[in-house]
């Protein structure tokens, strides 16, 4: 079997406060994009479990395995897998590479095994792999609130053209979410409440307005925004250099995505866009387009057999 793992951009990203759990609130936007990986899955019933990966590019803590590993145990089954992972998402760039990877595991394996199973186990199991990975399940342009795995879908957009600019500086998640000192709750406050938002906060006022505006369409004219910029930009220059460069050549909006250090910018047209990366140095940006959630899910289903029919997505 060979599944397409798509990358992601966070079109607007706000990040709330520090939770009682260490992670932190967040309000974001997800959309697929065309730019993917491709993971090709042998697999057998076994005695023991073994399972081996052979990827395009080393990486250390692989989401892929312990996906697999996650799955298995959840089935209660043993098998022998063998990954082949080509790598073309470029990683710690805030694409959500692995989280994709180990979403097509949790989603493949059960096809292979023939066991179905239910998406809100599904769910659990993704959540438990990272907060990017639950997204990966449905695919296409969706709300994150949470801590980022609490899905709502939006509206499909229209297949727009993109750039991605990957400039190679790797960025920590954590580190990111470190160097937003944002305060913990006040105790007592009712924002310890997992169940109530700030009662007076702009920043859930303007995302909301983005959130409103990608349901209209009125998509050039919305205030997107990544909450990490500040920090990420400040450490790294070349950053902020790379966005005025795709605002230079048409791109609205041009910012980061996740805690970086990937860059993208939404152009008007297939041909700005290839016109943009024709400006930066080659391999550093990448065209692509919008993946909806209906191309998405036709993909992962095609790629996953008549045989998983039921089980090949969350629904
Ligand atoms: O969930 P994931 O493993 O991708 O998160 C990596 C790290 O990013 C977490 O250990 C945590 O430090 C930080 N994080 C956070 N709040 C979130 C998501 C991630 O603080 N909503």
């Amino acid at each position: 079997m060979t599944v397409p793992s798509f990358a992601k951009l966070n079109l607007d990203l706000r990040i709330l406060h520090k939770r009682p759990d260490g992670y932190h609130e967040l309000r974001t936007v997800f959309q697929t994009i065309s730019l993917h990986d491709t993971l090709s899955i042998e697999f057998e019933l076994a005695k023991r479990t073994q399972i081996d990966l052979s990827s395009s590019i080393q990486i250390a803590d692989n989401l892929v395995v312990r996906s697999a590993k996650t799955i298995l145990d959840y089935l209660k089954i043993k098998a022998w897998v063998r990954f082949v992972l080509k790598k073309r998402i470029p990683m710690g760039a805030g694409l959500g590479g692995g989280s994709s990877n180990a979403a097509a595991v949790l989603a493949a394996l059960p096809a292979l095994a023939r066991k179905p199973v239910p998406t809100p186990d599904l769910v659990r199991l993704a959540e438990s792999l990272g907060s990017d990975v639950p997204f990966f399940l449905y695919g296409g342009a969706a709300l994150g609130l949470g801590r980022g795995t609490e899905l709502y879908p939006l509206p499909d957009q229209p297949a727009r053209s993109a750039v991605v600019v990957s400039t190679g500086i790797h960025v920590s998640t954590a580190e990111a979410y470190r160097a937003l000192h944002r305060p913990a709750p006040a105790p007592n406050s009712n924002v310890t409440n997992a169940l109530t938002s700030p009662a007076d906060s702009p920043i859930l006022r303007e995302f909301q307005t983005v959130a409103w505006g990608l349901a209209d369409l009125h998509f050039d004219q919305l205030p997107f925004r990544n909450d990490f910029e500040g920090a990420v930009f400040n450490t790294h220059p070349e950053l902020p250099a790379a966005v005025r460069k795709l605002r230079r050549y048409g791109a609205k909006p041009a910012l980061m995505t996740g805690s970086g250090s990937a860059l993208f910018g939404i152009f008007e047209t297939a041909a700005d866009a290839r016109l943009a990366v024709s400006r930066f140095p080659a391999g550093a940006a990448f065209p692509v387009r919008f993946v909806s959630r209906r191309q998405y899910r036709k993909l992962w289903c095609r790629a996953l057999g008549p045989a998983a029919a039921a089980s090949c997505f969350a629904r």
